[in-house]
């Protein structure tokens, strides 16, 4: 698997460290629930919801895509966006998700010239919140240049016309009193090779440059990541734990696996259609990035009926407190192999991924 530099080796400085025993307890930790999906939730303070459908995408059999989508259409301008939630659709409206062969790999919302990075998501897909408690959210200020990239993957034999769906939450500046821009910390481990057993990586330390709350972090990490632990001045504050196959269309079963092998390997990147002028990858080996039948690499049998662990949910830590100028930050991605299995593609175990981006409230 080859991801793009820039968005994943953010701050990465990984290195492999003896697991050291937690001093806490797990459940006294946030992280370990899930966050409510969007659509369960009611906006708040009168934000408006939007849905926007993005131009169908054609992936090739075994294909894969990275694409900045030209002139994406923004869900508002001179706003505050207080949710985002990223979907991955067939034509006639179902989910795509790993069931039938298809992945979410990333997506990565920018602003520029500011604010910059705005958010990212995996296939985990998960629902980013800033207002729960505190009056926040994703500065839109006038004139931005509204920025998407995605990474789409295929791990079927049939050519898939999937679409992308972004949900929002905004409130337009002119009503939005008391509200303020969140500032995002990413952490990262970068990429580094898998392997099999219990390990762990942590990420460079950063010394915080603003003071305020703690809105909101998940990991994001690959299949085989059991958690992500956030520390402030070496003390734990979040434990995002992975919740693996809870949610339906993350349940592969040997019936769905059989299904998404049908059909003729066609090969070869497939129309683009609607998105001219997106960058994509080289054609060398497009055909192999499908993750292998049965993609765990060994690991325990998950729940049956599903033949796979894919995480679903990384566990949510909302309003977990506050943190001042000149705090250390460190994260910690936990792996554990023997019971997951590790993410394949072409018989090799995929490249490990781990971070934690950290929204925070300034004072
Ligand atoms: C936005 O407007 C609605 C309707 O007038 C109002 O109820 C709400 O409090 C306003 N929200 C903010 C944050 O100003
Ligand atoms: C990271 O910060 C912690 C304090 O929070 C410190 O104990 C540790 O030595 C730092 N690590 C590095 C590599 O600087
Ligand atoms: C890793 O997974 C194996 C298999 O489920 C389990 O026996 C072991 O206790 C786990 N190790 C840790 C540190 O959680």
């Amino acid at each position: 698997m080859r991801f793009t530099p820039l968005l994943f080796a953010i701050g990465a400085a990984a290195a492999v460290l003896p697991r050291d025993e937690p001093a806490v307890a797990a459940e006294a930790m946030p992280g370990s629930k899930a966050s409510a999906r969007l659509e369960d939730q009611k906006p708040i303070d009168g934000g408006i919801k939007k849905t926007i459908k993005y131009n169908p995408v054609k992936l090739a059999p075994n294909g894969m895509i990275n694409a900045n989508i030209p002139a994406p259409e923004a869900p508002c301008t001179d706003c505050f966006v207080t949710a985002v939630q990223a979907n991955l659709m067939y034509q006639d409206g179902s989910e795509a998700n790993v069931d039938t062969g298809a992945w979410l790999h990333h997506i990565v919302l920018s602003g520029s010239p500011f604010p910059g990075m705005l958010w990212a998501a995996g296939n985990e897909r998960p629902n980013l919140r800033l207002n729960t408690v505190h009056k926040y959210g994703f500065d839109f200020p006038k004139g931005m240049k509204f920025g998407i990239n995605v990474d789409l993957m295929s791990n079927a034999m049939q050519e898939k016309t999937v679409t992308l769906v972004l949900d929002f939450e905004y409130l337009p500046k002119s009503n939005a009193t008391g509200y303020k821009a969140s500032y995002m910390h990413w952490n990262s481990i970068g990429s580094p090779k898998a392997k099999e057993g219990v390990y762990s990586f942590t990420a460079a330390n950063w010394t915080s440059t603003v003071s305020g709350q703690l809105l909101y972090a998940i990991g994001h990490m690959h299949d085989g990541g059991t958690n992500s632990r956030l520390y402030i001045n070496n003390k734990e504050v979040c434990r995002s734990v992975m919740i693996y196959n809870a949610r339906p269309h993350y349940t592969v079963t040997k019936e769905n696996q059989a299904k998404n092998m049908e059909g003729s390997e066609m090969g070869g990147m497939e129309g683009m259609e609607g998105m001219e002028g997106m960058e994509h990858e080289d054609a060398e080996g497009e055909t192999d990035h499908g993750h292998a039948a049965g993609s765990a690499s060994g690991g325990e049998a998950p729940p049956a009926p599903a033949v796979e662990w894919h995480i679903s949910d990384p566990g949510l830590c909302e309003n977990f407190g506050t943190i001042k100028k000149g705090d250390v930050m460190r994260y910690e991605a936990e792996y554990n192999a023997t019971k997951y299995g590790l993410m394949m593609h072409d018989g090799e175990p995929e490249a490990l991924m781990g971070n934690m981006r950290v929204y925070i409230g300034p004072e």
